[in-house]
Protein backbone atom coordinates (compact mmCIF):
# COMPACT_ATOMS: atom_id res chain seq x y z
CA UNK A 1 0.00 0.00 0.00
CA UNK A 2 1.47 3.46 -0.76
CA UNK A 3 1.99 6.32 2.26
CA UNK A 4 1.17 9.29 1.84
CA UNK A 5 2.94 12.20 3.21
CA UNK A 6 1.59 12.73 6.41
CA UNK A 7 3.14 16.07 6.69
CA UNK A 8 0.15 17.67 5.34
CA UNK A 9 -1.54 16.95 8.39
CA UNK A 10 -0.27 19.16 9.84
CA UNK A 11 -1.33 21.75 7.89
CA UNK A 12 -4.47 24.42 7.75
CA UNK A 13 -7.52 22.83 5.93
CA UNK A 14 -6.80 25.07 2.82
CA UNK A 15 -4.08 27.50 1.88
CA UNK A 16 -4.90 31.01 3.60
CA UNK A 17 -6.11 32.92 0.17
CA UNK A 18 -8.09 30.06 -1.14
CA UNK A 19 -10.01 30.03 2.50
CA UNK A 20 -11.08 33.56 2.54
CA UNK A 21 -11.80 32.89 -1.83
CA UNK A 22 -13.91 30.15 -0.37
CA UNK A 23 -15.90 32.24 2.08
CA UNK A 24 -16.03 35.64 -0.46
CA UNK A 25 -17.76 33.27 -2.70
CA UNK A 26 -20.42 31.65 -0.71
CA UNK A 27 -21.14 35.05 0.44
CA UNK A 28 -21.70 36.07 -3.31
CA UNK A 29 -23.71 33.13 -3.78
CA UNK A 30 -26.07 33.82 -0.84
CA UNK A 31 -25.84 37.71 -1.98
CA UNK A 32 -25.73 38.11 -5.28
CA UNK A 33 -26.42 42.05 -5.45
CA UNK A 34 -24.07 42.58 -3.24
CA UNK A 35 -21.23 45.18 -4.20
CA UNK A 36 -17.61 43.54 -3.17
CA UNK A 37 -14.62 45.29 -2.99
CA UNK A 38 -11.61 42.66 -3.32
CA UNK A 39 -8.94 44.02 -0.98
CA UNK A 40 -7.57 40.60 0.06
CA UNK A 41 -5.31 39.00 -1.86
CA UNK A 42 -2.55 40.77 -3.24
CA UNK A 43 -3.64 40.78 -6.98
CA UNK A 44 -2.46 43.45 -9.34
CA UNK A 45 -5.76 44.80 -11.22
CA UNK A 46 -3.93 48.03 -14.14
CA UNK A 47 -3.44 46.75 -16.98
CA UNK A 48 -0.07 45.80 -18.19
CA UNK A 49 2.28 48.69 -19.75
CA UNK A 50 2.21 49.33 -22.80
CA UNK A 51 5.86 48.49 -23.52
CA UNK A 52 5.48 45.17 -22.62
CA UNK A 53 2.17 44.60 -24.39
CA UNK A 54 4.29 45.97 -27.82
CA UNK A 55 7.03 43.66 -26.44
CA UNK A 56 4.96 40.47 -26.10
CA UNK A 57 2.77 40.91 -29.55
CA UNK A 58 6.20 41.02 -31.21
CA UNK A 59 7.20 37.93 -29.61
CA UNK A 60 3.92 35.78 -30.84
CA UNK A 61 4.59 37.26 -33.84
CA UNK A 62 8.53 35.99 -34.23
CA UNK A 63 6.71 33.00 -33.29
CA UNK A 64 4.72 32.55 -36.45
CA UNK A 65 7.89 32.97 -38.80
CA UNK A 66 10.58 29.68 -39.62
CA UNK A 67 13.29 31.89 -38.03
CA UNK A 68 11.78 33.38 -35.52
CA UNK A 69 9.52 30.51 -33.27
CA UNK A 70 10.73 29.13 -30.06
CA UNK A 71 10.42 25.85 -28.67
CA UNK A 72 11.86 24.55 -25.29
CA UNK A 73 13.78 27.65 -24.06
CA UNK A 74 16.71 27.31 -21.35
CA UNK A 75 15.30 26.19 -18.49
CA UNK A 76 16.86 28.65 -16.17
CA UNK A 77 15.95 31.70 -18.91
CA UNK A 78 16.59 33.28 -21.57
CA UNK A 79 20.08 34.95 -21.56
CA UNK A 80 18.45 38.80 -22.91
CA UNK A 81 16.42 38.49 -20.05
CA UNK A 82 18.98 37.25 -16.93
CA UNK A 83 21.55 40.28 -18.57
CA UNK A 84 18.86 42.48 -18.79
CA UNK A 85 18.50 41.84 -14.99
CA UNK A 86 21.88 42.08 -13.71
CA UNK A 87 22.46 45.16 -15.69
CA UNK A 88 19.50 47.24 -14.16
CA UNK A 89 18.39 45.31 -10.83
CA UNK A 90 22.29 44.59 -9.77
CA UNK A 91 24.24 46.98 -11.55
CA UNK A 92 27.73 47.27 -9.52
CA UNK A 93 26.52 44.61 -6.86
CA UNK A 94 28.79 41.75 -8.96
CA UNK A 95 25.68 39.53 -9.51
CA UNK A 96 26.71 37.43 -12.67
CA UNK A 97 23.58 36.38 -15.22
CA UNK A 98 24.59 32.78 -14.73
CA UNK A 99 23.55 33.37 -11.11
CA UNK A 100 20.33 35.01 -11.95
CA UNK A 101 17.42 31.84 -12.85
CA UNK A 102 14.44 33.07 -14.53
CA UNK A 103 11.04 31.25 -13.18
CA UNK A 104 7.03 31.42 -13.10
CA UNK A 105 7.06 33.64 -9.88
CA UNK A 106 8.64 33.99 -6.73
CA UNK A 107 5.69 32.49 -5.12
CA UNK A 108 6.98 28.86 -6.90
CA UNK A 109 10.67 29.48 -6.06
CA UNK A 110 10.00 30.53 -2.50
CA UNK A 111 8.12 26.96 -2.55
CA UNK A 112 10.69 25.01 -4.59
CA UNK A 113 13.64 26.00 -2.79
CA UNK A 114 13.51 23.72 -0.44
CA UNK A 115 14.21 21.28 -2.83
CA UNK A 116 18.01 21.99 -2.66
CA UNK A 117 18.12 22.08 1.32
CA UNK A 118 18.01 18.66 3.78
CA UNK A 119 14.91 18.10 5.67
CA UNK A 120 17.37 18.25 8.63
CA UNK A 121 17.80 21.85 8.89
CA UNK A 122 16.18 24.14 11.37
CA UNK A 123 13.96 26.83 9.83
CA UNK A 124 13.77 30.41 11.34
CA UNK A 125 9.85 31.76 9.86
CA UNK A 126 8.84 35.13 11.06
CA UNK A 127 5.40 34.96 12.81
CA UNK A 128 3.52 36.95 11.16
CA UNK A 129 4.53 35.53 7.59
CA UNK A 130 3.53 34.96 4.05
CA UNK A 131 2.64 31.77 4.43
CA UNK A 132 4.37 29.69 1.51
CA UNK A 133 7.32 29.67 3.93
CA UNK A 134 5.50 27.86 6.19
CA UNK A 135 3.29 25.57 4.27
CA UNK A 136 6.33 24.33 2.65
CA UNK A 137 8.05 23.41 5.33
CA UNK A 138 5.78 21.82 7.19
CA UNK A 139 5.20 19.57 4.20
CA UNK A 140 8.84 18.93 3.94
CA UNK A 141 8.78 17.68 7.58
CA UNK A 142 11.17 20.43 8.55
CA UNK A 143 11.89 21.52 12.26
CA UNK A 144 10.47 25.20 12.57
CA UNK A 145 11.37 28.10 14.87
CA UNK A 146 9.00 31.36 14.54
CA UNK A 147 10.69 34.93 14.62
CA UNK A 148 8.52 37.04 16.51
CA UNK A 149 7.95 40.32 14.30
CA UNK A 150 6.50 42.72 16.23
CA UNK A 151 5.68 46.69 16.99
CA UNK A 152 8.87 46.58 19.37
CA UNK A 153 11.12 45.23 16.34
CA UNK A 154 9.68 47.17 13.68
CA UNK A 155 8.26 43.80 11.97
CA UNK A 156 11.71 42.37 11.43
CA UNK A 157 12.47 40.19 14.22
CA UNK A 158 15.51 39.97 16.87
CA UNK A 159 18.30 37.91 15.73
CA UNK A 160 18.17 35.00 17.38
CA UNK A 161 20.31 33.47 20.48
CA UNK A 162 20.09 29.84 18.67
CA UNK A 163 21.86 28.80 15.74
CA UNK A 164 19.09 28.59 12.62
CA UNK A 165 20.33 27.17 9.70
CA UNK A 166 17.87 28.81 7.11
CA UNK A 167 15.95 31.84 7.49
CA UNK A 168 13.09 33.06 5.93
CA UNK A 169 13.17 37.68 5.77
CA UNK A 170 11.10 39.24 3.27
CA UNK A 171 11.25 43.25 2.46
CA UNK A 172 9.28 45.11 2.00
CA UNK A 173 7.49 42.67 4.39
CA UNK A 174 4.55 40.71 3.44
CA UNK A 175 2.26 41.05 5.69
CA UNK A 176 2.88 43.86 7.48
CA UNK A 177 4.33 46.56 5.09
CA UNK A 178 7.17 47.10 7.20
CA UNK A 179 10.77 47.77 5.85
CA UNK A 180 14.44 46.96 7.14
CA UNK A 181 17.28 49.20 7.81
CA UNK A 182 20.16 48.81 6.25
CA UNK A 183 21.83 48.47 9.29
CA UNK A 184 19.49 45.87 10.48
CA UNK A 185 19.59 43.41 7.39
CA UNK A 186 23.68 43.60 8.26
CA UNK A 187 22.90 42.03 11.38
CA UNK A 188 21.32 39.33 9.52
CA UNK A 189 23.86 38.57 7.48
CA UNK A 190 26.67 39.33 10.02
CA UNK A 191 24.63 36.32 11.81
CA UNK A 192 24.05 34.12 9.11
CA UNK A 193 27.75 34.20 8.34
CA UNK A 194 28.33 33.69 12.08
CA UNK A 195 26.13 30.57 12.05
CA UNK A 196 26.85 28.82 8.74
CA UNK A 197 22.98 30.13 8.07
CA UNK A 198 21.35 30.79 4.44
CA UNK A 199 18.81 33.77 4.03
CA UNK A 200 16.18 33.12 1.55
CA UNK A 201 15.35 36.57 1.16
CA UNK A 202 12.27 37.89 -0.87
CA UNK A 203 12.20 40.93 -2.68
CA UNK A 204 9.57 40.76 -4.31
CA UNK A 205 8.00 44.63 -3.29
CA UNK A 206 10.73 45.84 -4.14
CA UNK A 207 9.68 48.24 -6.41
CA UNK A 208 7.33 49.88 -3.96
CA UNK A 209 10.74 51.25 -1.70
CA UNK A 210 10.47 54.65 -2.36
CA UNK A 211 12.71 55.97 0.38
CA UNK A 212 16.53 56.39 -0.20
CA UNK A 213 18.28 54.55 2.91
CA UNK A 214 16.05 51.26 2.42
CA UNK A 215 17.89 48.60 0.72
CA UNK A 216 16.68 47.22 -2.45
CA UNK A 217 18.52 43.80 -2.47
CA UNK A 218 20.22 42.25 0.35
CA UNK A 219 23.25 42.15 -1.91
CA UNK A 220 23.91 45.63 -1.10
CA UNK A 221 25.11 43.91 2.22
CA UNK A 222 28.42 43.14 2.42
CA UNK A 223 29.38 39.44 2.33
CA UNK A 224 25.50 38.90 1.81
CA UNK A 225 26.62 36.77 -1.51
CA UNK A 226 28.04 33.84 0.65
CA UNK A 227 24.87 33.64 2.69
CA UNK A 228 21.97 34.64 1.05
CA UNK A 229 20.06 33.80 -1.78
CA UNK A 230 17.54 36.58 -3.39
CA UNK A 231 13.89 36.30 -5.06
CA UNK A 232 12.10 38.87 -6.97
CA UNK A 233 9.24 39.01 -9.17
CA UNK A 234 7.43 40.90 -11.55
CA UNK A 235 3.99 40.11 -10.31
CA UNK A 236 3.67 43.50 -8.45
CA UNK A 237 6.64 45.18 -10.39
CA UNK A 238 4.75 45.03 -13.46
CA UNK A 239 1.50 43.34 -12.99
CA UNK A 240 2.66 40.11 -14.17
CA UNK A 241 0.32 38.04 -11.70
CA UNK A 242 -1.81 36.22 -14.33
CA UNK A 243 1.47 36.22 -16.62
CA UNK A 244 3.70 35.09 -13.91
CA UNK A 245 7.47 35.47 -14.17
CA UNK A 246 9.80 35.86 -11.31
CA UNK A 247 13.49 34.82 -10.80
CA UNK A 248 15.76 34.10 -8.11
CA UNK A 249 19.60 35.28 -7.58
CA UNK A 250 21.91 32.28 -6.37
CA UNK A 251 25.50 32.99 -5.96
CA UNK A 252 28.18 30.84 -6.82
CA UNK A 253 30.05 31.71 -3.53
CA UNK A 254 27.29 29.51 -2.18
CA UNK A 255 28.94 26.13 -1.61
CA UNK A 256 27.48 24.99 -4.94
CA UNK A 257 23.79 25.66 -4.42
CA UNK A 258 24.25 27.37 -7.83
CA UNK A 259 24.65 24.00 -9.67
CA UNK A 260 21.96 22.18 -7.60
CA UNK A 261 19.32 24.84 -8.16
CA UNK A 262 20.12 24.86 -11.76
CA UNK A 263 19.90 20.89 -11.61
CA UNK A 264 16.99 21.16 -10.15
CA UNK A 265 15.14 23.20 -12.33
CA UNK A 266 16.28 21.71 -15.41
CA UNK A 267 14.53 18.63 -13.96
CA UNK A 268 11.14 19.81 -12.54
CA UNK A 269 11.08 23.19 -14.61
CA UNK A 270 10.74 23.72 -18.65
CA UNK A 271 11.52 27.46 -18.14
CA UNK A 272 8.76 30.88 -18.55
CA UNK A 273 7.58 31.12 -22.19
CA UNK A 274 9.44 33.08 -24.74
CA UNK A 275 6.49 35.40 -25.07
CA UNK A 276 6.76 36.02 -21.18
CA UNK A 277 10.30 36.37 -20.58
CA UNK A 278 10.11 39.53 -24.01
CA UNK A 279 7.45 40.79 -22.27
CA UNK A 280 9.64 40.84 -19.00
CA UNK A 281 12.22 42.20 -20.96
CA UNK A 282 10.43 45.50 -22.14
CA UNK A 283 10.13 46.33 -18.38
CA UNK A 284 14.03 47.55 -18.34
CA UNK A 285 13.44 49.40 -21.29
CA UNK A 286 13.28 53.10 -20.73
CA UNK A 287 9.42 53.40 -21.68
CA UNK A 288 9.22 50.15 -19.67
CA UNK A 289 10.91 51.29 -16.76
CA UNK A 290 8.88 54.90 -16.74
CA UNK A 291 5.68 53.11 -17.28
CA UNK A 292 5.42 50.06 -14.85
CA UNK A 293 6.75 52.60 -12.54
CA UNK A 294 3.54 55.25 -12.97
CA UNK A 295 1.51 52.36 -11.93
CA UNK A 296 3.39 51.08 -9.10
CA UNK A 297 2.97 54.84 -7.79
CA UNK A 298 -0.27 54.68 -8.74
CA UNK A 299 -0.87 51.55 -6.30
CA UNK A 300 1.23 53.97 -3.99
CA UNK A 301 -1.30 56.52 -3.86
CA UNK A 302 -3.72 53.91 -2.74
CA UNK A 303 -1.87 52.72 -0.08
CA UNK A 304 -1.54 56.40 1.36
CA UNK A 305 -5.24 56.51 1.36
CA UNK A 306 -5.52 53.61 3.15
CA UNK A 307 -3.27 53.78 5.82
CA UNK A 308 -4.45 57.30 6.40
CA UNK A 309 -7.58 55.98 6.60
CA UNK A 310 -6.73 53.32 9.34
CA UNK A 311 -4.87 56.10 11.31
CA UNK A 312 -7.70 58.18 11.49
CA UNK A 313 -9.75 55.22 12.41
CA UNK A 314 -7.07 54.80 15.40
CA UNK A 315 -5.75 51.25 14.05
CA UNK A 316 -2.46 51.85 14.32
CA UNK A 317 -0.99 51.29 11.14
CA UNK A 318 2.02 50.27 9.31
CA UNK A 319 3.53 49.96 6.07
CA UNK A 320 1.78 51.70 3.01
CA UNK A 321 4.44 54.00 2.64
CA UNK A 322 6.95 51.90 0.87
CA UNK A 323 4.57 48.55 0.09
CA UNK A 324 1.07 47.88 -1.37
CA UNK A 325 0.06 46.52 1.87
CA UNK A 326 -1.41 48.36 5.05
CA UNK A 327 -1.12 46.36 8.30
CA UNK A 328 -3.64 47.60 11.06
CA UNK A 329 -5.00 46.50 14.14
CA UNK A 330 -9.00 45.31 14.39
CA UNK A 331 -10.97 47.55 16.18
CA UNK A 332 -11.16 46.96 19.99
CA UNK A 333 -8.82 43.53 19.72
CA UNK A 334 -11.51 41.62 17.41
CA UNK A 335 -10.56 38.00 16.80
CA UNK A 336 -9.28 38.46 12.77
CA UNK A 337 -11.16 36.19 11.28
CA UNK A 338 -14.40 37.58 12.90
CA UNK A 339 -13.38 41.19 11.72
CA UNK A 340 -13.03 39.69 7.97
CA UNK A 341 -16.65 38.13 8.29
CA UNK A 342 -17.73 41.38 9.66
CA UNK A 343 -16.03 43.95 6.91
CA UNK A 344 -17.76 41.23 4.75
CA UNK A 345 -20.90 41.36 5.75
CA UNK A 346 -21.69 44.79 6.49
CA UNK A 347 -19.28 46.91 4.67
CA UNK A 348 -19.24 44.09 1.78
CA UNK A 349 -14.78 44.59 2.07
CA UNK A 350 -12.67 41.68 1.68
CA UNK A 351 -9.73 42.38 3.90
CA UNK A 352 -6.77 39.43 4.72
CA UNK A 353 -7.26 38.45 8.71
CA UNK A 354 -3.76 39.06 10.53
CA UNK A 355 -4.14 35.45 11.83
CA UNK A 356 -3.81 33.69 8.59
CA UNK A 357 -0.66 34.84 8.53
CA UNK A 358 0.50 33.45 11.66
CA UNK A 359 -0.35 33.58 15.73
CA UNK A 360 1.22 36.73 16.18
CA UNK A 361 -1.19 38.39 13.28
CA UNK A 362 -3.87 37.83 15.62
CA UNK A 363 -6.05 40.77 16.60
CA UNK A 364 -4.55 42.64 12.99
CA UNK A 365 -5.80 42.43 9.34
CA UNK A 366 -4.04 43.53 6.07
CA UNK A 367 -5.53 45.70 3.53
CA UNK A 368 -4.16 45.72 -0.22
CA UNK A 369 -3.54 48.86 -2.32
CA UNK A 370 -3.50 46.96 -5.57
CA UNK A 371 -7.35 47.88 -6.52
CA UNK A 372 -8.98 51.00 -8.30
CA UNK A 373 -8.67 54.37 -7.00
CA UNK A 374 -12.24 55.03 -6.53
CA UNK A 375 -13.24 51.46 -5.29
CA UNK A 376 -10.28 52.15 -2.29
CA UNK A 377 -11.70 55.02 -1.85
CA UNK A 378 -15.59 53.61 -1.68
CA UNK A 379 -13.92 51.01 0.84
CA UNK A 380 -12.67 53.29 3.35
CA UNK A 381 -16.12 55.07 3.64
CA UNK A 382 -17.39 51.40 4.16
CA UNK A 383 -15.03 50.78 6.72
CA UNK A 384 -15.31 54.36 8.41
CA UNK A 385 -18.94 54.18 8.58
CA UNK A 386 -19.16 50.74 9.41
CA UNK A 387 -16.31 51.38 12.32
CA UNK A 388 -17.08 54.70 13.44
CA UNK A 389 -21.38 55.14 12.66
CA UNK A 390 -21.58 51.43 13.14
CA UNK A 391 -23.17 50.94 10.23
C1 LIG B 1 -0.51 38.05 -1.15
O1 LIG B 1 -1.62 38.54 -1.21
O2 LIG B 1 0.07 37.80 -0.10
C2 LIG B 1 0.17 37.72 -2.44
O3 LIG B 1 -0.52 38.21 -3.52
C3 LIG B 1 0.28 36.30 -2.60
C4 LIG B 1 1.31 35.92 -3.58
O4 LIG B 1 2.05 36.75 -4.10
O5 LIG B 1 1.39 34.73 -3.84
Amino acid sequence: MYKINDNFSALGHRYLFSEIATRVAAYQTAHPDADIIRMGIGDVTRPLAPAVIEAMHKAVDDCATMSGFHGYGPEHGYDFLRCAIVANDYKGLGIDPSEVFISDGAKSDTGNIGDIFSTDNIVGIPDPVYPVYMDTNIIAGRRIRMIPCTPDNGFTGEIPDERLDIIYLCYPNNPTGATISRQKLKEWVDYALENGSIILYDAAYEAFIRSEDIPHSIYEIEGAKECAIEFRSFSKTAGFTGIRCGFTVVPKKLRNLNYLWERRQSCKFNGASYVTQKGAEAVYSAAGMKQTRDTVDYYLGNARIIRETMSKLGLNPVGGDNSPYVWAETPGGMDSWDFLDMCLEKANVVLTPGSGFGSLGSGYFRVSAFGDRSRTLDAMVRMENMIVKGI
